[in-house]
């Protein structure tokens, strides 16, 4: 049966957009991670640059407006440390794929190890999404003007490592 949608039901421009992007990213994760699975590191990095490329906005977002939401008043607390410290992770594997011209079996292994740990925390950082859809509508608005002026800046990920 089709419920139709109302304004209740109805997800927000911002729910939507932070959907749409984790799903990318997600997808392009899985690309990666498959083209290393078959050695093809030339594959592999040509999908990486374009994660690199989609991932940095979201990632200057979700640690600029959304973690700090998480974290209450402090802008880090127990679990926002550990996001973090996992986008960090991913992101330091990606760019040893993205720099080094000749990765090391053990390198191999590494990079696959830090982008299968950045899935696994695609599928729980996407889950904060309820988050999201519970904020008021005000806050909502404001959240999705950053989001929106982090696409504008067009940080690359690996370019955002502190
Ligand atoms: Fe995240």
């Amino acid at each position: 049966m089709n419920i139709p949608e109302t304004e209740a039901t109805k997800r927000s421009e911002l729910v939507e957009e932070f959907v749409r992007d984790h799903k990318e990213m997600s997808q392009l994760l899985m690309e990666v991670i498959t083209h290393l699975k078959a050695k093809d590191v030339a594959a592999a990095r040509s999908v990486a640059q374009e994660l690199d490329r989609v991932a940095g906005p979201h990632i200057q977002y979700e640690e600029g407006d959304l973690y700090p939401r998480v974290s209450g008043r402090a802008i880090e607390s127990e679990y926002t440390r550990s996001l973090y410290h996992e986008h960090l992770e991913a992101v330091t594997s990606l760019k040893l794929l993205l720099c080094k011209d000749e990765l090391s079996e053990e390198e191999v292994v590494a990079v696959l190890r830090g982008l299968r740990n950045g899935l696994k925390h695609a599928e729980q950082c996407g889950s904060l999404v309820n988050l999201l859809s519970a904020l008021p509508e005000v806050a909502q608005r404001e959240s999705l003007v950053f989001l929106r002026e982090c696409r504008d800046r067009g940080r690359l990920w690996t370019d955002l490592i502190r």
